[in-house]
């Protein structure tokens, strides 16, 4: 093993994380987007075992970096350093399924949870015709949030790919996952991967496989050959429908499986809400194009086979390597378990065909790799053959991006509303009164705004706008942001800034400072918040311990200061930190102007300066935790003027509002929702489709809120 370099390309290599089967992952900084990344680099033998590698790694690089889901962990970038082909993705801090597994306690609310967020990734990546080869616990990772991501997608296809000398096929996956057809050498589509989600949501439920054996080999041999356990003879008290879930998910028969991942964990949530009767199961291929309701009751294609006596390995391993000779079928096992972490992978032949005796039991060689020749496979499984899926009535959902599913904006001075992806767009108030700092309420119904010296509120289920309350005396009032947990709200009241509880019923009669007072705030104007601050607009932490405000400081430049207001005492608010302040300078920020700025909840903020248009600028993100100068990101062509960018609720996408200077006065005010890992890949951005000269006035600012997925 090669010792921790310290840069790979340009990444500076922190800590390892981990190694696989095959491959190693770093922990990396990487300083041009300023940002932590995982790093996972390949077996240089990869690249110099086939002078083709290159060409197909670039080309399996592409595809896999354009998949873009709020459930598959970014690829950010791809290359080779000192002859080792690398994978650049996001850090995910949170763990592994595997490790969550290991920890016990999962439910099936857990499984439902887990597997419902990743199903839809899966079914988007096989719907490009990419299948993922090796779904495993360890390849569902999780964000800080505690969100699911799919990882390593296409990197078994990658390996898989490398040839040697030999015509033949090596064939990569983990026994423990892999799906009858693909321990048999024989083509895959999206429903190997789909087999591999119901051995996971076996072993959420029972902390076990459903197939344990003491090799890969044998391991490999129970897919293809032995019934699927039952999974209420570990675990008794699940209700029978997941029982039947799992044996329609595993079906040797992929046509008897479910036709999309979706349809699964749709399945796997009537089964924990106990309602049997509206478990929807239907099979991959219906016959003639109908849908089946009901569940399948799965056969095996292959029975099993009896163990037979005197069935020692040399018989076994005779005819598996005749066969695997003739039909040049390998595997190539990617790690497994009970072997190291660090075992090298091991190759092992198989019997590529159904028709060919079977094995039970055995003990094939698989740990002496260099005495079986790894050979190439076509690639034949680039495209994968789904059929088309059996139609059947659902109530449709809303799209869903970065955690969000519809986004309230101003337009022309009312308020808007439509979903992620730009479709339902309608507008919902009609006074053509002022709107500014839009907000979604926790309840997913209310959107909060201020007008004037007034707050309201619209219902988006009863269309109706309220007062929540006025402050008719007030110089000004200029930010109203209710905390994440809904239990407390910011108040920028004649430029002083108050956290008082979030209280519909009391915030009704308050009317003036000393009413705001009265209702015991957590910070009240003093000490160092004490100075006239000209308040902007202020934001919570993610667990709302924190919170940010964006302010005229001293020398009449705008910042952004982070308070810690855990105590809730006033007389120990800490400043965490300022910017841009006196940290650094902010290319293009003479004017000293901000208008706007957003927060991730976390460590990230981001913020435009003001250019042109009253407020439109480049695009600036800024991570307070490391305290570095801020990064001009400006993700459309790297051209100007941005402004209102705000970060998805899952922290993944980047929602904000463009005009082109270089259009000058024909600039139009346009929406981009993009993944956040796309900006600066060189990816092409579309906007969000809006009807020529939607907005009128092109210095209006549409400050977007987005609404987390209900
Ligand atoms: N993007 C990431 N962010 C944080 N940790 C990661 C990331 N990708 C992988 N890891 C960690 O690095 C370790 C090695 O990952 P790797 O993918 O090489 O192994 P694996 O998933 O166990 O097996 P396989 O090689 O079959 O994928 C794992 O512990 C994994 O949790
Ligand atoms: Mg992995």
């Amino acid at each position: 093993m090669t010792m921790q370099p310290e840069k790979i390309g340009i990444y500076e290599i922190k800590s390892e994380l981990g190694r696989g089967g095959m491959a190693t992952v770093y922990k990396a900084y990487d300083p041009r987007f300023e940002r932590e990344v995982a790093v996972k680099v390949l077996p240089s033998e990869l690249l110099h075992a086939d002078p083709q590698f290159r060409l197909r790694f670039e080309r399996e690089a592409k595809i896999i970096a354009q998949l873009e889901h709020s459930a598959i962990v970014p690829v950010y970038d791809v290359g080779e350093a000192d002859g080792q082909p690398y994978f650049v993705m996001r850090y995910m801090n949170g763990g592994s399924l595997s490790d969550r597994i290991k920890a016990g306690n999962l439910t099936i609310e857990d499984a439902v949870r887990i597997l419902g967020t990743i199903a839809p990734g899966l079914d988007e990546a096989h719907s490009n015709g990419i299948v993922h080869r090796d779904i495993k616990p360890s390849n569902i990772l999780f964000d800080k949030r505690g969100n699911p991501y799919i990882s390593d997608f296409g990197i078994a296809k990658l390996s898989q790919a490398q040839s040697g000398n030999v015509t033949g096929s090596a064939i990569i996956g983990t026994p423990a996952y892999m799906a009858p057809e693909q321990a048999q050498g024989i083509e895959v589509d999206g429903r190997a991967d789909i087999y591999a989600l119901g051995i996971i949501l076996f072993e959420i439920l029972t902390g076990k496989q459903p197939y344990e054996a003491d090799t890969p080999m044998a391991v490999a041999i129970k897919h293809i050959t032995d019934p699927v356990p039952h999974i209420r003879q570990t675990n008794p008290k699940l209700p029978e429908a997941v029982d039947t879930i799992i044996q329609t998910a595993m079906a040797k028969d992929k046509t008897q499986r479910f036709s999309t991942a979706v349809d699964m964990t749709n399945a796997l949530g009537e089964a924990a809400r106990g309602d049997p009767t509206k478990i929807h199961i239907k099979p991959a291929l219906a016959p003639s194009g109908g849908a089946r309701e009901a569940a399948p009751t799965p056969k095996a294609s292959v029975p099993p086979i009896p163990p037979k006596k005197g069935f020692n390995a040399f018989f076994v391993i005779l005819p598996v390597i005749a066969i695997a000779i003739f039909a040049g079928g390998f595997f190539l096992f990617n790690g497994n378990r009970g072997r190291a972490a660090t075992a090298p992978p091991v190759s092992t032949p198989v019997a590529t065909s159904t028709s060919a005796p079977l094995p039970t039991e055995t003990s094939a060689p698989v740990d002496n790799p260099t005495s079986i020749p790894i050979a190439e496979i076509e690639a034949t499984i680039t495209e994968t053959s789904l059929p088309p899926t059996a139609t059947e009535i659902t109530v449709p959902a809303l799209p869903t991006l970065g955690g969000a599913d519809k986004i309230a904006f101003v337009a022309n001075n009312e308020i808007w509303i439509m979903n992620v992806d730009g479709s339902d767009r309608k507008q919902l108030t009609v006074d053509g009164g002022l709107k500014n700092d839009l907000q979604w309420l926790p309840d997913g119904e209310n959107i909060v705004f201020i007008s004037g010296l007034t707050i309201k509120y619209y219902n988006v289920k009863t269309n109706v706008v309220e007062t929540l309350t006025s402050f008719p005396s007030a110089s000004s009032l200029n930010a109203f942001r209710v905390s994440h947990d809904g239990k407390q709200v910011i108040v920028a009241l004649n430029n002083e800034i108050f956290v008082v509880p979030f209280d519909l019923e009391k915030l009704k009669n308050v009317h003036k400072k000393s009413e705001l007072l009265a209702l015991e705030p957590c910070i009240v104007p003093q000490g160092k918040t004490k100075s006239a601050l000209v308040v902007k607009e202020a934001r919570w932490a993610a667990d709302d311990l924190l919170v940010a405000w964006l302010y005229k400081g001293p020398f009449a430049s705008d910042q952004v200061s982070v308070l810690d207001i855990h105590d809730c005492d006033p007389t120990k608010i800490k400043i965490v930190d300022t910017f841009p302040g006196t940290h650094f300078e902010v290319p293009g920020f003479q004017s000293g102007i901000l208008l706007d700025f957003d927060w991730d909840g976390f460590n990230q903020f981001i913020f435009n300066t003001a250019r042109r248009n009253g407020g439109w600028g480049d695009l600036h993100i800024y991570n307070w935790e490391s305290h570095r100068p801020t990064l001009t990101i400006n993700p459309v062509g790297r051209k100007c003027c941005y402004r209102d960018a705000r970060w998805s609720p899952d922290g993944t996408y980047l929602l904000f509002t463009f005009q082109d200077e270089g259009l000058a006065a024909n600039a139009q005010t346009l929406f981009y929702y993009v993944p956040y890992g796309d900006i600066g890949a060189g990816a092409n951005l579309t906007p969000i489709q809006l009807p020529d000269g939607f907005f009128k006035n092109p210095k209006e600012a549409p400050q977007p809120a987005l609404r987390p997925a209900q």
